[in-house]
């Protein structure tokens, strides 16, 4: 991420906007986790998401990755009050077995964030948010598809893969 967007990341107006809109949206889609669950944030960046999937949506264990390592240090101080409950780890969502090795069918629930729109190989990122997910398991997902991309505000202050970006339906496509 540029400059631009990482302060926007890091700032109330993003926790403000995740807290009140998306996890309300989210939940309206996908309900409350079972209690027990285990859950996998993929892009986690300052940890605030983790934080509401242990306190909104009821995850019992919550493992996150980032490929920032700045940003798991940030997740890792708002996280120390779950330290019990979270395990945190720097890596790709591209290779959940490097960042966390994650078997096949290991989580009860995916939460993107909005970080997909990042990685050149998206549907390699979506694969293998459904290879570590168990059957009937849940992906909470919001993200940013090619048309908002493409506006020019976003271009002029973001700093976003150009090539083979998708569509609402590209996405929904990809996660069958
Ligand atoms: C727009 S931020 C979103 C952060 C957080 N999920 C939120 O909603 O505030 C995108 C995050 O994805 C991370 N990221 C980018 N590519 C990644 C990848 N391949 N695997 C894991 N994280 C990645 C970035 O470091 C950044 O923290």
């Amino acid at each position: 991420m540029n400059r631009a967007e990482t302060a926007l990341i890091n700032s109330p107006p993003r926790r403000w906007l995740q807290r009140l809109y998306e996890v309300p949206v989210l939940l309206s889609f996908g309900g409350r986790l079972p209690p027990g669950s285990r859950a996998l944030e993929i892009g986690c960046g300052s940890g605030y998401g983790s934080q509401l999937m242990l306190q909104r949506f009821g995850a019992a264990q919550v493992d996150a990755i980032d490929l920032d390592p700045a940003m798991i240090a940030r997740a890792q101080a708002r996280l120390a009050p779950y330290r019990d409950r979270v395990h945190l780890a720097t890596g790709s969502a591209t290779d959940l077995r490097a960042a966390l090795n994650a078997d096949d069918g290991s989580y009860d629930a995916v939460f993107d964030f909005g970080i997909i729109h990042h990685i050149p190989d998206w549907r390699g990122a979506v694969a293998e948010a459904a290879r570590v997910l168990s059957p009937g398991g849940r992906f909470y997902f919001e993200e940013v598809t090619s048309h908002a991309l493409n506006r020019p505000t976003y271009r002029r202050l973001f700093d976003h893969p150009t090539e083979d970006r998708f569509t609402a339906e590209d996405f929904l496509d990809q996660i069958g």
